[in-house]
């Protein structure tokens, strides 16, 4: 995916349901200067929202990238390209979650408990993680962006009816 022609300053927030969203990502072939600028405007993207985690087909990117942050701990954020995300625990847990393309909803989400990860940094080095903290469900959130995957494709029959309206409104435009 060449990365030149992308101008990071016109990149905003896409929401559902823009079809990039339900696009799988393709790998970053190259990570340059317009990757690292790319994700610079993600990271000012994801405060600006107040969110914790974005995504470049959030941004109208299909790339296998996506941003965090910790709010407890103002360290300018992460950027993980090409991530492959690994289970390291069977434990299962359910809890909120909300998303910047999907303003107004939220989704109880099952998910694994412990995540590892592996991908390619801001500087192209492999950088591998693990943790059993809250950050492991926002990478695996993320992650399901990269792969076209949303929280409402996670809903039980409750968020299904709670969110019915939200979900409405945002299709009609
Ligand atoms: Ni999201």
């Amino acid at each position: 995916m060449p990365a030149m022609d992308v101008d990071p300053a016109s990149l905003e927030i896409v929401d559902h349901p823009h079809p990039v969203l339900r696009t799988p990502a393709s790998p970053v072939n190259e990570v340059n200067d317009a990757v690292r600028a790319v994700a610079d405007r993600m990271l000012e993207l994801m405060v600006e929202a107040e969110g914790i985690g974005l995504a470049a087909p959030q941004v109208g990117l299909s790339w296998r990238m996506f941003v965090t942050r910790d709010p407890e701990n103002e360290d300018g954020g992460m950027v993980w390209i090409n991530p492959v995300l690994e289970p390291v625990d069977p434990t299962r847990e359910t809890d909120e979650e909300g998303c910047l393309s999907l303003p107004g909803i939220l989704v109880n989400v099952t998910r694994p408990v412990g995540i590892r990860i592996r991908g390619l940094n801001e500087h192209g080095e492999e950088v591998e993680a693990e943790t059993d903290e809250h950050m492991a469900r926002v990478w695996q959130h993320e992650n399901d962006h990269l792969d076209g995957v949303l929280i409402i494709d996670r809903m039980s029959s409750m968020d299904r009816l709670r969110n019915r309206r939200a979900i409405r409104d945002l299709e009609r435009g």
